[in-house]
């Protein structure tokens, strides 16, 4: 029988802790129900410490989640311990996972302490976790730049102590692949109870190569990946999930390892990252890009008509790409936009389902043909209830190449109405600034992006904004859709806000 890798989700850590990636707590929940979905394993909810936000994140996700086990990180001393064990301890299945750098450059200047000092921190903070939780992981940060010896006589420690998985981190993506597996099986070799223990592999980006040198891993002997859908997190991000497990699925010939995931769930995943952080894929993103089942030159489509498998060693369907046979428009009813929905992989309450119909139905007066893409986006465009402080009620723009824009813009809060005017060089700043003179806050647009959400003339524009508010540090992301691309800038610099005033 073959082996089963564990896969360990940190999208809603590593993920989410990297820049323009940040989550608010509906989101983070919404997320970890699709990793639920996608069965994975291990899903690292947070850092506990990090903020109250993201301890009640995890607990909240922790209530939630029943099929995957639910893990906090913390860092080697009691109170993130602590913090850690009371964000999860209502989880069916919980983890805490500990970590601590071994590498000289870290010990020294980051931690000031002796390799001494952290094989006691090691012993004594692992042997802490685990009188909370049977279930304790330890990372060796920085391992891959460590001494070896040294590194084997720190995992020692750790099992000694209680650790359930060992992880063997790239932290700086500094490996390449087969030096990372040498590394795993000299660490197996020279580690004594090692083999009583899961280990793991959590490889980040930065030479390009962080799903290679996991494959490597897992070859060498590792038995659980660390990583994140569509690989987002610190600097270039961790290895992406659905690379790795597409990977294995493909090549059982080479790996001859099985995992629990629901690679039909995969597609969705990766959409509803992009869609809740703003931030997209390449099209050349293997597994998910807009590109990757696509057949352009002559020669491949003609290939692929024959048969495909000429061009296709995967079908889209396997993750989960909907085939968009079936298209919807104005005379659609009810049922029929239902089961689309159903077949896309969305399971709505009545209250979602009856805002996106009405959308839908506002959409279809103004589009023939609506696409899959299009019923995608109106889901994600429908806020979590009691998520919107501020909505749209209407709008009127002055703009043209030789005058100074101006917008009017009236929103409600509640029964209240507000309107206000304001000019600027061009409508769409216009209107964002006639909605800061109305929330009166301090407002910085770190970033704007206009998509269109399918071809056509007719297509619904997407905009992506990331804003600051009132001088704070964290940068909320606010996403709009519409046909008319100024509605779309202006529902966004709204849904923007409303998520600052959830928050
Ligand atoms: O990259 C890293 O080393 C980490 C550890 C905390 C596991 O994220
Ligand atoms: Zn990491």
């Amino acid at each position: 029988m073959s082996r089963t890798i564990k896969i360990f989700d940190t999208t809603l850590r590593d993920g989410e802790q990297s820049p323009g990636c940040s989550m608010n707590l509906n989101e983070k929940i919404e997320v970890a129900k699709q990793l639920e979905a996608l069965h994975v394993d291990i899903i690292e909810a947070g850092f506990a410490i990090a903020s109250p936000g993201d301890a009640a994140a995890i607990a909240a996700i922790a209530d939630t989640v029943k099929g995957s086990t639910i893990c906090s990180l913390a860092r080697s001393n009691e109170k993130d311990i602590d913090a850690a064990w009371n964000a999860i301890r209502h989880a069916e299945s919980a983890r805490i996972h500990t970590f601590i750098a071994t590498s000289p450059v870290h010990m020294q200047y980051k931690l000031k302490m002796t390799p001494d000092q952290v094989i006691e921190s090691v012993a004594h903070h692992v042997a802490y976790a685990k009188k909370y939780c049977s279930d304790v992981e330890f990372s060796a940060e920085d391992s891959t730049r460590s001494d070896l010896d040294f590194l084997c006589r720190v995992f020692e420690t750790a099992i000694k102590a209680g650790a359930t998985t060992l992880n063997i981190p790239d932290t700086v993506g500094y490996m390449v692949p087969d030096e990372y597996a040498a590394r795993v099986r000299y660490i197996r070799e020279h580690t004594p109870g090692i083999e009583d223990v899961v280990l793991s592999c959590h490889v980040h980006n930065d030479l390009g190569m962080a799903v290679a040198i996991s494959l490597a891993g897992v070859q060498a002997g590792i038995d659980q990946i660390e990583c994140t859908v569509n690989g987002i997190g610190e600097r270039a991000g961790n290895a992406s999930m659905e690379e790795c497990v597409m990977a294995i699925n493909t090549r059982k010939d080479v790996f001859g390892i099985d995992c629990n995931i629901d690679t039909k769930q995969i597609y969705r995943a990766s959409r509803m990252i992009q869609t809740i952080t703003g931030v997209s894929v390449a099209p050349t993103k293997p597994i998910v890009g807009a590109n990757a089942f696509a057949h352009e030159s002559g020669i491949h489509q003609h290939g692929v008509l024959a048969n495909k498998q000429t061009y296709e060693i995967m079908t889209p369907e396997s993750v989960g790409i909907p085939k968009n046979a079936i298209v919807l428009g104005k005379h659609s009813g009810r049922h029929a936009f239902e089961d689309r929905l159903r077949e896309l992989g969305y399971s709505l309450d009545k209250e979602k389902l009856d805002k996106t119909f009405e959308k839908f139905k506002v959409l279809a007066d103004k589009k023939k043909v609506i696409k899959d893409r299009d019923l995608e986006a109106l889901v994600g465009a429908v806020p979590v209830s009691g998520m919107e402080r501020y909505t749209l009620d209407r709008f009127v723009i002055n703009a043209g190449n030789s005058i100074t824009s101006t917008a009017v813009i009236r929103v409600k809060k509640g029964d209240e109405v507000f309107e206000r005017v304001a000019a600027s060089d061009g409508p769409i700043n216009a209107a964002f600034r006639a909605i800061n003179k109305i929330v009166d806050k301090e407002i910085e647009l770190e970033d704007y992006s206009l998509n269109s959400v399918t071809d056509g003339e007719d297509a619904q524009a997407e905009a992506i904004v990331k804003l600051k508010i009132d001088g704070g540090n964290d940068v909320v992301t606010g996403r709009g859709v519409s046909v008319d691309v100024i509605e779309a800038s202006i529902k966004a610099y709204i849904n923007g806000i409303n998520k600052y005033f959830i928050d």
